[in-house]
């Protein structure tokens, strides 16, 4: 089909949820991507976090052919290998004894949602129900996800929210403490916020966080679903602030690009769903699970992680001399690993940086309105980091006003 007519049936008839750039793109290998006029990208931008092994990785293409011809589906009635596979690969590389398999994001987070309140509820009886989330945070578009998202331009016009949400200042200690009175279930946390803006929370409060939340019996949640499997330098964000959360949610990179969530859980979480509480048809479906054998196996033997701590220092380093050269406009840069924010001082200027970009081979984003945010696949080179690093660089001294 033509360009021009895939653009066409894609506005005619799907909803117009997203902010599609009229680019079809038709091929993807490790960080490239392929538009239909055969134009070749970087891509800076990973899928949104969901292609850490890269685009068609051979390792998860091979899985997935050939689990497909092997069984594609069938119930959670019964049991199936990979699914078994998946689930001791990440118990035995994570703080986690037992995991629930779905299917987002966000489904994830509904399940660790609910696991905290049915947790608490059969320890303390009901009204421990309230789940402290932090200011600017995503969590996902589903009620429970929604509600936990604390930012408003998501929730205006699909109130009510589902009660039972506090906000709180992220990276703020005292406030944490303030909010967790004898109500509270859980603290549900993204270690990196990624799309509020790619903003790190800090070794201090994360370990502070840990510390108030035991010490109330509170479960803590974190949501590592952006930043999870590799990105900030670690296979789990968790473990750059030497804590051990409750409950860790998965989604984006655990099944090389085919959807899949996981929520790990460890100790006394780990038993709380039990026989009908909770469900989903798809949930750590054969093929899911066996692309999830093959990536969440090939971050760990490829060391990615290590691989995005070295680049992601290297690429931070180069962005940080930038803000120097480029003080009028680049007014902050941050970020842990691959996950990196170049906060724009004029969010119009943001904008003219990163289509320039996108014009000249190098996929990115915006979030927040003016921090274009990079999240490369981690099988990235140091070459072509750095070729991405050169387009990114002209185009920032682009004359783009003029
Ligand atoms: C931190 C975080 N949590 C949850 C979600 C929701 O995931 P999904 O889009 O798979 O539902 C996202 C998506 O961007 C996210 O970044």
């Amino acid at each position: 089909m033509a360009r021009d007519r895939t653009i066409a049936l894609t506005d005619d008839c799907i909803m117009h949820t997203y902010k599609r750039v009229p680019i079809v793109i038709t091929r993807g290998k490790g960080v490239y991507l392929w538009d239909s006029s055969g134009k070749r990208y970087i891509d800076f931008l990973g899928a949104r976090g969901a292609a850490n092994t890269g685009y068609s990785s051979p390792e998860v293409v091979r899985a997935i052919t050939a689990q497909a011809k092997r069984l594609v589906h069938v119930t959670n009635d019964f049991y199936t290998r990979p699914q078994a596979e998946l689930a001791r690969l990440l118990v035995r590389h994570s703080c986690a004894e037992k995991v629930f398999f779905c299917n987002s994001g966000a489904e994830a987070n509904e399940t660790a949602i609910k696991l905290s309140r049915l947790s608490s509820y059969r320890k303390y009886g009901p009204g421990r129900y309230v789940v402290i989330t932090a200011a600017n945070s995503f969590h996902g578009r589903t009620y429970g996800a929604l509600s936990a998202t604390a930012q408003k331009k998501y929730q205006t016009g699909f109130e009510p929210m589902v009660p039972g949400f506090r906000y709180v200042q992220f990276n703020d200690t005292d406030g944490m403490g303030a909010a967790l009175g004898d109500d509270v279930c859980a603290v549900m946390l993204e270690p990196v916020q990624g799309e509020g803006g790619v903003y790190p929370g800090s070794v201090e409060y994360m370990k502070s966080v840990r510390e108030q939340t035991q010490r109330k019996d509170v479960l803590l949640i974190m949501d590592e679903v952006q930043v999870g499997l590799g990105r900030t330098g670690r296979l789990f964000a968790y473990e750059n602030y030497g804590i051990r959360p409750d409950i860790v949610t998965l989604a984006k990179s655990i099944a090389g690009g085919v959807p899949m969530g996981a929520v790990l859980a460890g100790g006394h979480a780990a038993d709380v769903l039990d026989l009908g509480t909770h469900g989903t048809t798809f949930g750590g479906a054969p093929i899911a699970a066996a692309a999830g054998v093959a990536a969440v196996g090939s971050i760990i033997k490829h060391r990615l992680s290590e691989n995005a701590k070295k680049l992601g220092s290297i690429a931070l380093k180069r962005l940080l001399k930038l803000k120097e050269t480029h003080g009028t406009i680049i007014k902050d840069v941050r970020g842990m690993g691959l996950i990196i924010g170049i906060e724009f001082y004029d969010d119009r200027r943001a904008a003219a940086v990163y289509a320039q970009c996108l014009k000249d081979g190098l996929i990115t984003n915006i979030t927040n309105g003016n921090t274009i945010r990079f999240l490369p696949p981690l099988v990235i080179t140091r070459d072509e980091l750095g070729r991405g690093m050169d387009i990114f660089e002209d185009a920032l001294s682009h004359r783009h006003f003029e």
